[in-house]
């Protein structure tokens, strides 16, 4: 367990993820693909990871709660982290109705936020879901903060930046308190959910590592990574 998440604290010199590309020559065509590919989930962030809190007990129980706090945007409406956002996709002209662009995107798109749905649902899978909720919280940070400098770069409206340099700091703690107070917690008590901690930051790896190549591969020969391409994307005629 402890292996599985170091092994997310160290970045791959050589590994090329999205927020990469988009930091170091990102498009502003592509920027709104990525939006639009993460609005799925960012939509209802947080939300799967709700199902979770009946099935905790103790520490991990009132930590997770903590951090979905935040989510939530710490009683204030404005800043639900969903909230934030539907404010970026509406800065990037993009339509921020809830699964708004479900059918432009890729089975890829799909697959995480089908995890964490499935995870979140199955008692018997509630350490998968602390797993993945404390690999993408210690994954966030360093990806939101190479996103906010692209956005910074290609010029985007301030509500676009909000939502990464938000992210930047919360997740650094929230990385610390799922790490320590809930994933610790949750296996002083239950040693034996060990695995199913390492299965939910697996299978998180895995599925984003997925999403991430679909974007790459396609962007790459300047194709677009949707289904449906924006009216931005290359190849799409100017009517
Ligand atoms: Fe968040
Ligand atoms: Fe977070």
């Amino acid at each position: 367990m402890t292996a599985a998440l170091d092994a997310l604290l160290v970045e791959d010199v050589d590994a090329r993820g999205v927020s990469h590309h988009l930091k170091d020559a990102g498009e502003w065509w592509q920027a709104r693909e990525y939006f639009a590919q993460r609005s799925i989930y960012h939509l209802k962030e947080a939300d799967p990871h709700a199902w979770v809190i009946p099935r905790l007990q103790g520490q991990a129980k009132a930590s997770l709660v903590a951090v979905e706090f935040d989510e939530y945007g710490g009683g204030r409406g404005a800043r639900l982290h969903s909230r934030l956002f539907a404010d970026l996709l509406e800065g990037a002209g993009l339509d921020s109705g809830y699964l708004a662009y479900l059918d432009a995107v890729p089975a890829e798109a799909l697959a995480p936020v089908a995890m964490m749905s499935l995870f979140g649902l199955h008692r018997s899978l509630r350490a998968a879901l602390v797993g993945h909720f404390a690999a993408a919280e210690i994954t966030t940070a360093p990806s939101a903060r190479r996103i906010a400098a692209a956005l910074e770069r290609l010029g985007a409206a301030p509500e676009c930046l909000l939502f990464f340099t938000e992210h930047i700091e919360a997740d650094a703690v929230h990385e610390q308190v799922l790490r320590r107070d809930v994933v610790g917690d949750l296996l002083a008590r239950e040693p034996e959910l060990a695995a199913d901690v390492v299965f939910g930051v697996q299978a998180t790896e895995l599925l984003e590592e997925r999403l991430g190549r679909r974007l790459l591969t396609h962007w790459e020969r300047g194709a677009t990574s949707l289904l449906t391409p924006l009216p931005d994307a290359p190849g799409v005629a100017v009517l």
